[in-house]
């Protein structure tokens, strides 16, 4: 294509994302058509209509019992440099209740329902052969996806997301600031017409009393969505793509001449914890590409990790080294111990000296004081894994081009599951959220599955579900985890009571819970301990009380789960044996009250046992907690791990207490938190004596 040609695309694209982004903008400015399809949700609740206005620009709008909830919203994607108006519908078909059940091999949930009607809305137009709308309408939400086929075309550039969703009603809104290269960004709480240009999921409580979260589901080939508002009301947002270069706003990306989008999510609730429970996100995704999943297990684990964070070892090799053969073996001897799975190793390997700058590390280099096969085989005498760390500091062409041989690497040491990380810039401008990254770590999921490997993705893009067609892409952190309160003033108590109804929603997360040494005690005076991160003040601490790190491993769910404290704060601790019994493999989970941004109580079953976690922000509580979870007829030995009677996250955060009580179905508890504390407590089934 000559530069003139270029040019011209590139006029013409945006001329018309201009103009189409005007007219599909939604609101009373748009004149229907006469014709009007629509769609409800099996229970009738959720109700979608679908029109053209008379320029051939598609809308919808949505009701929930009967009372307007989204108001007439733009549909579409701009594309090719030409204008898709004057849509005409060529038909519509229906597919009623459809249901299936199906299973993961691990999750929240194992087993799921996923139950729907479908509208399915074929328009034709000038220059595409078709575009097809989808509706999905689930009882907890619905989505909608587009797909195209554009005449003549190879490859179609992506000029913007049309899709709008003008509410009817103010709410509050928890959100973070959209950013293409980090989720590492507090939420803010907002009434939802002061919301800027947010991430998703994007979290809010209606005046009316409903709950929504606008998300994705099965983002492949294709920017992040995030959500903008529009400058003619405030209660209209449009969907925006994140660019994929730094700086082109024009083209956001490219696609071949057949493509489908990823769905735009809504998932409603009458309460804030129906939110958690739904699965529509996972529902909206292909069953497993990955025939035989059965050496893929949620596994608890330790690191050579916190270590770093706190300025005590370094990633580097030297004297203060973290990621030593004796260290190694040390870890695995604890994991051994006290019936953890796995230990995660970094900085174990040549290039940490590059790290912030050229980003050039190798995957198959072990530093000289780190005996990669002495280490692996230990581990398998212990029957402990070990979970390999490639840091790649963005430097994405780097990494690719060596991902084959450095998985086959690890491979061949018996390893078989990797945390990546992308913390850098990336070498081209290219963003952390943009088409080329989200194709990146499809190829590294992919690549991993070939070689029977599991993830965990450090500053990843967002989850969209795609676990459930890649049960190999475990878990990823995509948040503020805990990292954080190493080095900088840390998470707020509010900050893990607010991720379940927001990141999480998108999936599990790598927070890495479990500080115990909450205010360093052990280490910040230690003559070793150096300040590495420039956030660093000095007073760095854990914001919350003992007894909510317990309940945090149950609450930010994540198949690999880890206990993230220095290993010594965890010898002879009596409340490390919460921990031990952890089961990081649940079969059934249900969030059971809770309010964003203020309190949750999770329960998630195990086999035969049961882990709650419940816990606060800075207001101490207390809940009401019948026992209705448990099995009828069956005894149960609770043991509670709670703050204790002085306990208080500023001034005691590690007064605790442990009690037991025998409890059964019919019972209730009340659940005592203290300011930014919690609770968690193991059901397991009695054990009658002889
Ligand atoms: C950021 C990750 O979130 C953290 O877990 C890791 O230790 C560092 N990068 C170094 O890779
Ligand atoms: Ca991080």
């Amino acid at each position: 294509m000559n530069n003139t040609v270029k040019t011209l695309i590139l006029t013409l694209v945006s001329i018309f994302a201009v103009t189409f982004a005007a007219q599909s903008q939604g609101a009373s400015k748009l004149q229907t058509n006469i014709k009007t399809n629509s769609v409800s949700s099996p229970d009738g609740r959720i109700k979608l209509e679908f029109s053209t206005s008379w320029m051939g620009v598609p809308f919808y709008q949505v009701s929930v019992d009967g009372k307007p909830f989204i108001k007439e919203s733009g549909l579409g994607i701009s594309y090719g440099g030409a204008a898709p108006t004057g849509h005409t519908v060529d038909k519509v078909q229906y597919r009623w209740e459809q249901k299936e059940i199906w299973q993961q091999p691990w999750g929240e949930n194992k087993v799921n329902l996923s139950y729907y009607n479908e509208m399915k809305v074929t328009l034709l137009s000038g220059i595409a052969t078709y575009e097809i709308i989808y509706f999905r309408l689930f009882n907890d939400g619905f989505a909608i996806r587009y797909t195209y086929n554009v005449d003549n075309a190879v490859q179609v550039p992506v000029t913007e997301d049309n899709t709008s969703f003008f509410f009817a009603e103010n709410g509050t809104a928890w959100w973070q600031p959209a950013d293409p290269d980090t989720y590492e960004l507090e939420y803010r709480k907002t009434p939802l017409s002061e919301v800027g240009h947010a991430n998703t999921p994007l979290t809010i409580k209606f005046d009316n009393g409903l709950y929504a979260s606008i998300h994705e589901a099965a983002l492949y080939n294709f920017p992040e969505m995030t959500i903008v508002r529009h400058p003619s009301d405030s209660l209209l947002f449009m969907a925006s793509l994140s660019e994929t270069i730094k700086g082109v706003t024009n083209i956001k990306a490219s696609v071949g001449a057949d493509f489908e989008t990823p769905w735009r999510t809504v998932q409603i609730g009458r309460s804030a914890t129906d939110l958690i429970n739904s699965s529509l996100i996972l529902n909206l995704n292909e069953p497993s590409k990955i025939a035989d999943t059965s050496w893929i297990k949620p596994m608890k684990y330790i690191g050579i990790w916190w270590g770093m964070h706190l300025g005590v070892n370094t990633w580097t090799e030297g004297e203060r080294h973290g990621a030593t053969t004796a260290e190694a073996k040390r870890h695995i001897d604890f994991a051994a111990k006290h019936k953890i799975d796995a230990v995660l190793i970094e900085g174990w390997n040549e290039g940490w000296e590059t790290w912030g700058n050229t980003q050039k590390f190798c995957y198959t280099c072990p530093y000289s004081d780190f005996d990669i096969k002495e280490v692996s085989e230990y581990a398998a005498e212990k029957g402990v894994k070990i979970i390999g760390h490639h840091e790649t500091g963005g430097n994405i062409s780097a990494y690719e081009s060596k991902l084959d041989t450095s998985m086959t690497w690890y491979k061949n040491y018996g390893i078989d599951c990797i945390k990546t990380g992308y913390a850098g810039g990336i070498p081209g401008n290219f963003t952390h959220h943009g088409q080329y990254l989200v194709n990146h770590y499809q190829k590294v999921v992919e690549t991993a599955a070939r070689h029977n490997m599991m993830l965990d993705v450090h500053e990843p893009v967002k989850d969209t579900g795609i676990r459930r067609t890649w049960p190999n892409m475990m878990t990823r952190e995509g948040g503020r985890g805990m990292e954080w309160n190493a080095w900088s003033r840390g998470n707020t108590p509010s900050h893990t009571v607010t991720l379940p109804y927001t990141a999480l929603l998108a999936g599990p997360m790598d927070y890495n819970p479990g500080i115990f040494d909450i205010l360093y005690t052990n280490t910040r005076n230690l003559p070793q301990r150096k300040q590495w991160n420039p956030n660093d003040t000095g007073d760095s601490r854990v914001n919350t009380t003992l007894a909510k790190q317990i309940a945090n491993w149950v609450i930010l769910y994540s198949p690999l789960q880890m206990a993230a404290d220095l290993i010594d704060n965890y010898e002879g601790h009596p409340a490390f044996r919460f921990f031990e019994e952890f089961e990081p493999d649940c079969d059934i989970s249900r969030a059971i009250d809770g309010e964003i941004g203020e309190y949750i109580v999770i329960v998630r079953k195990a086999g035969d046992k049961y882990f709650l976690g419940a816990s606060t922000d800075e207001t101490p509580r207390e809940v009401t907690l019948p026992l209705t979870f448990l099995e009828k007829d069956k005894q149960y030995t609770a043991t509670i791990y709670a703050d204790g009677e002085k306990a208080d996250w500023k001034t005691n955060p590690t007064d605790y207490t442990i009690s037991e009580k025998n409890v059964s179905a019919s019972d209730t508890l009340q659940i005592k938190m203290a300011s930014g504390g919690g609770q968690a407590i193991i059901f397991a089934p009695t054990v009658k004596k002889q």
